[in-house]
């Protein structure tokens, strides 16, 4: 089913057309001019826009060039009565897909229809297919530290290793992940994310390994697991070092043998899966004081590669922020917007203690606030225009460096202290709500 925006200033047209559409399945929306079809774009996305080219006001050719200018992957049909060979190479030239010469049949439209839909069907599976590599992710570099972990990390992606992915939150960790097992003869195999802090823990064995009906209360049938669920792809085990000590042996026993048991079942089931797992705490720390094991630890730790943080990595910054400024522009359906030098500069200056998801927030509520097409620095949260921006008291800047456990405990500190829910502090802090949680708890921050 396909969502289609008729344009027409012609009640009968509009009428007609509609019903058509509406008996081939799909679902339509009619307006009767330019304006309203800008504002019905604005609002829900359409597949194909049927317009007619001559309107008062704003006519099918203007507002076919502000429909491409918005949204350069739109497809739009423009309907003529006075066909013209100049006036269709226009049109096309304009970027109309096609163009239907009125009076048409409705069969006209129904196959041209068919055939566009068809086409917009091979190109969203072809995007799909490429999407687990280079949609909206960077994934160059010019830092010597981030390149030496793609390197790893493409070379891992060969081979069945297990990889352990750390680094500091929001350094891109689900992102690389996602990218090996893209990169691996696996990619067409399921990329299965299970997030090991988020549940209690019966919960968590289930959802790993699955359970059998009985095995607990509300178990009512039998289900597999997500590792199950990543047979022949990837499974990624993101926070492991959250992973209940119960847990650990029962997963060393998978990474050893590919085999486990469903929570409440006898049967042994064997599963062909490859592991990445990733955490930001210190896992070597963990050991020490027997929180995690061992024996587990080493199995998970063949190739460890350490996501640098964005302000280690400085060289990075030019190529990310335009990077995310033009994904985030189309997302939103802006036109392209640029920066002004002094918002440039604030970017620049920033130490980024939440990394490239506090990056990609702060962008974003820039996109969002600003007017026109120019990025100003007022539409930068003010912690970035500070002149200390970025770290967390002004000592912290001064000659006794700060342990960063200490630097990132104050800044949270300070930014819980300015906001008014945890959601909104997590936000500014570019993690999210569970994960300050954690860190709240962890430092004993009230
Ligand atoms: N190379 C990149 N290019 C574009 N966006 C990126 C890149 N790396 C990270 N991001 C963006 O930054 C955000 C955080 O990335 P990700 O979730 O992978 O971080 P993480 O290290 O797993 O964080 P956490 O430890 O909090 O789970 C996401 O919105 C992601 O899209
Ligand atoms: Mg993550």
């Amino acid at each position: 089913m396909a969502s289609i925006l008729i344009v027409d200033d012609e009640k009968n047209i509009r009428t007609h057309l509609t019903t058509y559409v509406h008996g081939l399945g799909h679902t339509a929306e009619a307006v009767a001019d330019g304006p309203a079809a800008l504002a019905a774009l604005g609002r829900a996305e359409f597949d194909v826009v049927f317009s007619d080219v001559r309107m008062a006001g704003m006519d099918g050719l203007a507002l076919l060039r502000e429909i491409r200018r918005q949204r350069p992957d739109a497809v739009v049909v423009l309907m003529t009565a006075y066909a013209t060979v100049a006036q269709a190479v226009e049109a096309m030239r304009a970027g109309a897909y096609d163009y239907l010469v009125k009076p048409f049949s409705l069969d006209h439209a129904g196959l041209l229809l068919a055939r566009v839909l068809e086409v917009q069907t091979l190109k969203r599976e072809n995007r799909r297919l490429r999407r687990a590599v280079d949609e909206p992710v960077l994934l160059e570099s010019a830092s010597p530290l981030m390149l030496r972990a793609l390197d790893t990390a493409r070379q891992a992606a060969g081979s069945d290793v297990t990889v352990l992915l750390t680094g500091e939150s929001g350094t891109g960790k689900n992102v690389l992940a996602s990218a090996i097992h893209g990169w691996s003869p696996r990619q067409r195999g399921a990329f299965v994310t299970v997030a090991c802090t988020t549940l209690a823990e019966h919960l968590l064995e289930s959802e790993l390994f699955g359970h059998v009906k009985g095995a607990f209360t509300g178990a009512w049938k039998d289900k597999p697991g997500r590792l199950e669920a990543a047979e022949h792809g990837t499974v990624f085990l993101d926070e492991v070092g959250d992973l209940p000590l119960e847990l650990q042996g029962k997963l060393l026993r998978f990474l050893e043998q590919h085999r486990f048991e469903r929570v409440g079942g006898g049967e042994t089931i064997t599963v062909d899966a490859r592991v990445l797992a990733a955490t930001n705490r210190d896992l070597e720390a963990d050991v020490a004081a027997g929180r995690f094991r061992e024996d587990l630890f080493f199995r998970l730790n063949v190739i460890t590669i350490r996501l640098p943080a964005l302000r280690e990595r400085p060289e990075d910054l030019p190529a990310l922020i335009d990077h995310v400024l033009a994904t985030l522009c189309s997302r939103h359906r802006r036109p392209a917007l640029s920066l002004a030098p002094e918002a440039r500069r604030a970017l620049h200056a920033y130490r980024w203690p939440g990394n490239v998801r506090e990056l990609v927030n702060t962008l974003e509520r820039a996109v969002v606030l600003s007017r026109g097409d120019v990025i100003q620095g007022d539409d930068l949260p003010d912690r970035l225009l500070a002149p200390d921006a970025g770290t967390a008291t002004p000592e912290a800047a001064a000659a006794t460096p700060l342990s960063l456990h200490e630097l990132e405990r104050r800044h949270i500190e300070q930014v819980l202290a300015d906001a008014a829910t945890l959601e909104e502090a997590a936000a500014r802090l570019g993690i999210n709500v569970t994960t300050l949680w954690r860190k709240r708890k962890r430092y004993g921050i009230e």
